[in-house]
């Protein structure tokens, strides 16, 4: 039995943010769907309160209540449940139920790899309930697996390093002899593995090409080995955009990964935007190639041996990062998704320059790697806090998240310090709770980034519900 809290509310307040858009409607309720196991991601709390900010009923699937993003407070419904992305029938009937519960149709945002693979393959049945984009069926896997992607690069003639998938210690070895030591080592579908093993490692030396080697063939997960590209500041470049039906990209917004973690291979912690207008027309050129739709978010590194941007990575959903962007319409592109896929049209607007975006647990420990290698001095570092502009977690307007953030952050460091443990296992059971934007109906946020958009609601709020309804 599911019991369920709901109460009437999430219709925007007409609020005079600016006249340079039409006034939009946010009265279509928006879904952030998260499959990855991290309790600690933060872009479906980005998502949260860039829709909810703007008045959009948003509900959210979370591990448990004391997920940070749980509390935010522009939740107007959570929903708890930890699928296991591979059982389609559980996740159909799992979101089904969420839209028998929200009561009409619903925007529906993948924000990790399973999630938008699973919707491409699966989601035709979903369609009455959600509105989610559509690229090709097969797309989202082909481009999200790390050696099909080669593959893909190499047939469509798009800069990307050298790759090979050993099917041997012995062939691991030849690819080491031919392009040398480091090398970078992939799982070949990250996001089909149980956490503990990392996604992307720094291979030094032949002792750890073979140990990384025997990690994944015991725990028999594919591994691609790829040519190190050299980087060093500046390097580092990703590229988030939303295509639209016809596969037209905008917002399509560049930036620079300065910090990651772990660093030197991991996350962007700490990045700028950085308009380049090369990157941009060879990024959304591509994607009209391969016909893609929806929200992405790209990894490249400009190789200072041939001034090429070579594609590392291609995420087929929304980056972590994303509230890093804005153009100077006021959108980000989880927004510019929302008024597609609600039928609106979206507005013109330039990249916003300079902005820069923290990660506040992640920062840190990337950070102390940095000066630990002798490329980050304590001074530099504080004069880049200085700098930001978003951080994933702290906002004015919705302290929860960043508290429970915090609170998990001691309990981590203190109980496995850096390390990265087993997540915790998937499961049936599915639960749901009315969220904190549920009990002040009408919450918009004088948010900055809403600035050049007037936020106004014309249909009927979702259809309510008795608290506690058993089901
Ligand atoms: N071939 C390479 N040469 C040099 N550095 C690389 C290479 N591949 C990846 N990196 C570094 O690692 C970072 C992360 O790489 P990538 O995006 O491929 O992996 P990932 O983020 O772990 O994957 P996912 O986004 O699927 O979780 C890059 O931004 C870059 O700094
Ligand atoms: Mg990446």
């Amino acid at each position: 039995m599911i019991s369920a809290r709901l109460r009437p509310g999430g219709t925007a307040r007409r609020a005079a943010f600016g006249v340079r858009t039409p006034d939009l409607d946010t009265s279509t309720p928006a879904v952030v769907l998260k499959l990855d196991p991290n309790v600690m991601h933060h872009g479906g709390l980005g998502v949260i309160r860039s829709l909810g900010r703007l008045g959009v009923p948003v509900y959210g699937v979370h591990e448990g209540p004391w997920a940070p993003a749980a509390n935010s407070v522009y939740l107007h419904g959570r929903c708890f449940w930890k699928p296991d992305p591979g059982e389609t029938d559980q996740l159909l009937a799992g979101l089904s139920q969420l839209a028998g519960r929200i009561g009409r149709p619903a925007v529906l945002l993948p924000t990790d790899d399973a999630g938008a693979i699973f919707l491409a393959e699966h989601g035709a049945q979903l369609r009455p309930r959600f509105l989610f984009a559509d690229p090709p069926a097969d797309l989202p896997r082909q481009v999200a697996g790390k050696y099909s992607l080669y593959q893909l690069c190499s047939a469509l003639g798009v800069p990307c390093p050298h790759a090979a998938l050993p099917g041997s210690l012995a062939q691991a070895q030849a690819f080491a002899g031919d392009v040398g030591f480091p090398l970078i080592a992939k799982l070949t579908t990250p996001w089909a593995h149980a956490r503990g093993l990392r996604s992307t490692s720094i291979i030094s030396d032949g002792g750890q090409l073979a140990a990384a080697y025997q990690e994944c063939a015991e725990a028999g997960v594919g591994l691609m080995l790829q040519e190190f590209i050299p980087g060093g500041s500046g390097h580092d470049w990703f590229f988030h955009g939303y295509c639209d039906a016809s596969s037209a990209c905008r917002p399509a917004f560049t930036g620079v990964k300065e910090r990651s973690y772990p660093a030197h291979a991991g996350l962007t912690c700490f990045g700028r935007s950085a308009p380049s207008a090369q990157l941009r027309a060879e990024v959304t050129g591509l994607l009209a190639r391969l016909g893609y739709r929806g929200i992405l978010d790209l990894d490249l590194r400009l190789d200072a041996r041939d001034g090429q941007f070579k594609l590392l990575d291609f995420n087929p959903r929304i980056g972590a990062q994303f509230r890093l962007f804005r153009d100077t319409a006021g959108l980000d592109v989880a927004t510019a998704a929302y008024l597609d896929l609600t039928g609106q049209s979206i507005p013109a607007g330039e990249q916003v320059a300079g902005r820069s975006f923290l990660v506040e647990n992640y920062d840190p420990l990337g950070a102390l790697r940095y000066w630990r290698d002798g490329e980050l001095g304590l001074g530099s570092w504080l004069a880049s806090l200085r700098t930001v502009d978003e951080t994933a977690w702290f906002a004015r307007d919705d302290l929860r998240p960043f508290g429970l953030m915090c609170v998990r952050m001691g309990w981590r460091l203190a109980t496995r310090p850096l390390a990265s443990g087993p997540g915790q296992p998937a499961g049936t059971d599915f639960r749901y709770r009315s969220g904190r934007a549920a009990a002040r109906p009408g919450r918009v946020a004088g948010d900055s980034q809403l600035s050049a958009i007037t936020a106004t609601s014309r249909r009927a709020a979702p259809q309510s519900h008795k608290e506690e309804t058993p089901v």
